[in-house]
Formats: structure tokens, sequence, C-alpha cells
């Protein structure tokens, strides 16, 4: 079983979004936590809500239970709040703070087997800081097992002196958690019903607890401020750069690629420096991605390259180009060995496997079928200011440049379009369509103008 405590408002954010749904590398804090909790195969896990429980109950959904702590008064009438639901459970239950984003489910799972095998109470995970400013400290006996654990606030000068501290992370055994959670009072500076308090009262009994010290710094930061937050943001994103350069990714410059937590990337693709990947981007093997692409929520092949590009919910084909300087917006579904060169915006739009679109267009609302090549210039008109119309060009079609393709219309298959025409009607297989006026020639007339201009000015120069 695993509580996570996620029902704080996180004042010292000073945010209008509720502290645990904070993103970090993309995701909410709390996200992170009930994602390594889940790992670490609880078959329960139970998230506390309160402040902002509407959005963090939609935000997790069905991935947790919730009960609900109506008043914030401590973290120990929080975990209380789970009694009815798992308070006669027998067995281990592991408690986390919402805003300790970087806790590992390696560090869970020692962080159990240890409480386990030595059939404690309690167990808690500890940190050695340097700067334990704000954190709870876990005060020792002279023999070296803990004895309870004191908040900032309510330290004597020599406590306040321990570097080591609560992580706020813990194992319990949860029957004996719920029955030392009755004795728990609010008799502190915060006059808050501390869940710290539980360690020292199940010591009082005589029970076994214990403290488990990590080793990564990373694993016991708790967010409060904005300062925090950015140093989590820092560590989780190493971290996340690590999970994938050992997956055999290349990262050019891992001080400006920001990968999402959710990203997966496959290996030998190289990431380029300036390149943000984030919500569920998917990339293949031996893809080139960046320098300086933004891509969100995308699908990406094998073999692709992209440079200098944002694509948002796009999805590209195997050993397909983009870019320079390409946007796909959502709905752009590119096939395999498809060009989309440099100023091409597309937006709902499928273009079929080895078709390019190659320079300074916009294809919107359109399907394009194989082996096409729009010319530079060339664009579907798709809004007459209230309606979106779609356009049709069918295999081997042949669009030139700075044509006007004016939806709704078809170009058939292996049809030819004459660059510079403006086309409202649909255009037959194998036809041949231009709009456009023709040409007239004037023989010597280019002498005739400039002896005019000349004239002109000199005429203004005297004047
Ligand atoms: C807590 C610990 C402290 C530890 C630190 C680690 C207590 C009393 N203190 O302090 O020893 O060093 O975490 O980061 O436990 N919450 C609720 N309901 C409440 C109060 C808090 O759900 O009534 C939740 C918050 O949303 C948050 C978590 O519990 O996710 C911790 O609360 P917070 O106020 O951040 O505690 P700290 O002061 O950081
Ligand atoms: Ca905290």
């Amino acid at each position: 079983m695993a509580i996570v405590l996620a029902a704080g408002q996180g004042k010292r954010m000073k945010s209008k979004l509720y502290k645990v749904l904070h993103p970090v590398c993309g995701k909410p804090m709390v996200g992170h936590v009930l994602d390594t909790v889940k790992q670490v195969n609880c078959e329960r896990s139970i998230v506390v809500v309160g402040h902002g429980a509407e959005a963090v109950q939609s935000y997790l959904g069905e991935a947790a239970e919730y009960v609900l702590q109506e008043q914030q008064l401590g973290t120990g009438h929080a975990v209380k709040q789970a009694k009815p639901l798992i308070g006669s459970e027998e067995g281990s239950t592991i408690v986390v703070c919402g805003d300790t984003p970087l806790v590992t489910a390696e560090t869970l799972e020692s962080l159990t087997q240890l409480h386990e095998s030595r059939k404690a109470a309690a167990t808690v995970l500890t940190a050695d800081m340097n700067n334990p400013k704000g954190y709870g400290r876990v005060i020792r006996h002279e023999d070296g097992g803990v004895l309870r654990i004191v908040e900032q606030k309510d330290c004597t000068p020599e406590e306040d002196a321990v570097r080591e501290i609560n992580t706020g992370t813990y194992c319990f055994d949860n029957a004996k958690l719920f029955a030392a959670l009755e004795k728990v009072t609010n008799k502190n500076v915060q006059q808050e019903f501390y869940l710290t308090d539980v360690i020292g009262i199940l010591v009082e009994q005589g029970e076994v607890v214990l403290g488990y010290q990590t080793n990564d710094y990373a694993e016991s930061i708790g967010i409060n401020d904005r300062v925090a937050l950015s140093e989590a943001e820092g560590l989780m994103r190493k971290r996340i750069n690590h999970k994938h350069m050992l997956n055999g990714v290349t990262i050019l410059d891992t001080t400006s690629t920001y990968i999402g937590a959710d990203v997966t990337i496959g290996s030998d693709t190289v990431i380029h420096p300036g390149t943000l990947l984030k919500g569920n981007t998917v990339i293949g093997e031996n893809s080139q991605i960046g320098p300086q692409s933004d891509i969100t929520d995308s699908t990406i092949g094998d073999g692709v390259t992209i440079k200098h590009s944002v694509l948002d919910h796009a999805e590209v084909g195997s050993r397909t180009t983009v870019g320079p300087f390409a946007y796909l917006r959502p709905g752009t579904k590119l096939g395999e060995e498809v060009k989309i060169g440099d100023f091409v915006e597309v937006k709902n739009a499928k273009i079929d496997d080895g078709s390019k679109v190659s320079h300074l267009s916009y294809i919107g609302d359109a399907s394009i079928g194989k082996n096409v090549n729009v010319g530079c210039g060339a664009i579907t008109v798709n809004y007459d200011g209230y309606n979106k119309f779609m356009t049709e060009i069918e295999d081997d079609a042949f669009i030139g440049s700075n044509v006007n393709l004016i939806a709704p219309l078809k170009v058939g298959k292996g049809a030819y379009v004459v660059a510079g025409s403006t086309i409202t009607q649909s255009v037959s297989e194998n036809d041949l369509a231009i709009a456009r006026k023709r040409q007239e020639n004037k023989p010597g007339y280019a002498e005739k103008i400039r002896s005019r201009a000349k004239a002109t000015k000199a005429n203004k120069d005297k004047e």
C-alpha cells in the first residue's frame, strides 16, 4: 500500500496553481511520485487530496484511490484520512509527499526491504544535507538509533545544527502507523498534527524504528518554493538525459537539451543542441533531431531528420526530412521518405510516401497522395473566413510553384498544375490545368521605359 500526500496548498510557491501540479520536466510533480510508487508494486495507491482536489483528481484519474482532507491540519492528519480505506489492513505502507518528485523506485524498494527484513514499525528515508533549512531533523541516540524527528520550527539550537534530514518518505507497519496516529497532538509551533511525531511515539513504545539514508541528494528535495522547483527541474533533466544516453541515444549538448519525463527515443538517434522534446513524444532509431527544434506529443519514425522546426501533435514516417524552419501543426501525418523543406507549414494534412513540399508552402486541411511534388510557394487556400475546406491531391500529381489551390477541390492522379495558377475547380487525372493570363512581350519596350524614367529624374533634379 502507498499513501501520497497532496492536499497542501503550497503557499510558498506563490502560485494560483496547486503545488503538486507544478510540472517538473513537463510532468506535474504528483504524477512523478505516483508513477514511482506504482513501480514498486503497491496494489493500492491512495492520494490524499484537499487544496485543488478536483484538479489533482482529474489529472491523476483512475491511477489512484482518493481521500479528501477537508482542512489541512498537518501531514499526520492527512495520513489519518486514509484510515477508512486501509486502516484495518496488514502489511507495509509507504508514505510519500507529493512534493518530492525525485524519489526513485529503487530507493522505495530498498527502504521497504530493509523495513521488512528488520521487522520494523517505521523506517524513514533520510539524507545528509549541507543546507538543511526548512526540513525536519532526524535526532539519533548516541548508539545511532533514530529517536525522533523535529521540525525546523520546533528545533532547539543543537537540533537545528543536525544535518541529517527527514525526506518525508517512510515505510510503516500499517496497523502500528494508524494506532500511533491516534496519539499525535498539535502541540507545536505550527499547531499541526505532524506525521513525523509518529516516529518518536513508536520509539517510546519500544518498537523498531530505522533510518535509511539515501546518497542521492536529488531524492531528498521537497519542493516548497520556486527555487527548489528550479533545482529539481535541473536534476530531473540530468537524470532523464542520462537514462537516454545509457539507452544508446547521443545527446550532443546536455545543457541545452530538454527531454520530458515520458518521451521515448530509439538507439543511435542523435539529439542536437537546443532541442525540446515534450509530452508523449516517441522517436525511433537512427534519427537526427535538431538543432533548435521544439517537438510536442509527436510520433517520429526511424532515420528521420528534423532541423530547426516546431512539431505539435504530428506524425512523421521513417526516413522523412523536415526543415529547416518547418512548422508541423496538429493533425499532420507524414508518410515515409517525405520531404518538408524550409518555411513550410502543415496542419491537419496527410502527406503520403515520397511526396515533397520543398519550400515556402502552406498545406492545411489536405490529403496528398504518394510522390506528389508541391512547388515553391504553392498553398492550399482552405478558409473563407468562416469555413474550412479540404484539398485532395492524388498520387504522382505535380503542383507548380506559386499555385493557389482554392478548396474544396481535387487534383487527380498524375495531373499537372502549371506554375502561378489560381485553381478553383477540380483537375481530372492526367489533365493539365493552367489558370493565369497569357504572357505578352513588347519588343524593345524596356529602353523606352528607361529613357522616360531618366527624363523624369533629370527634371526633378533641376527643380
Ligand atoms: C515535511 C516534513 C518534514 C520533512 C519535509 C520533507 C512534516 C510535519 N514535516 O515538511 O519533516 O523534512 O516534509 O520534504 O511532515 N500535506 C497534506 N496535508 C496537510 C499538510 C501537508 O496533504 O495538512 C502534504 C503537502 O501537500 C505536501 C506534503 O504533505 O505534499 C508535505 O507537506 P509540507 O507542508 O510541504 O511539509 P514540509 O514543511 O515540507
Ligand atoms: Ca514539503
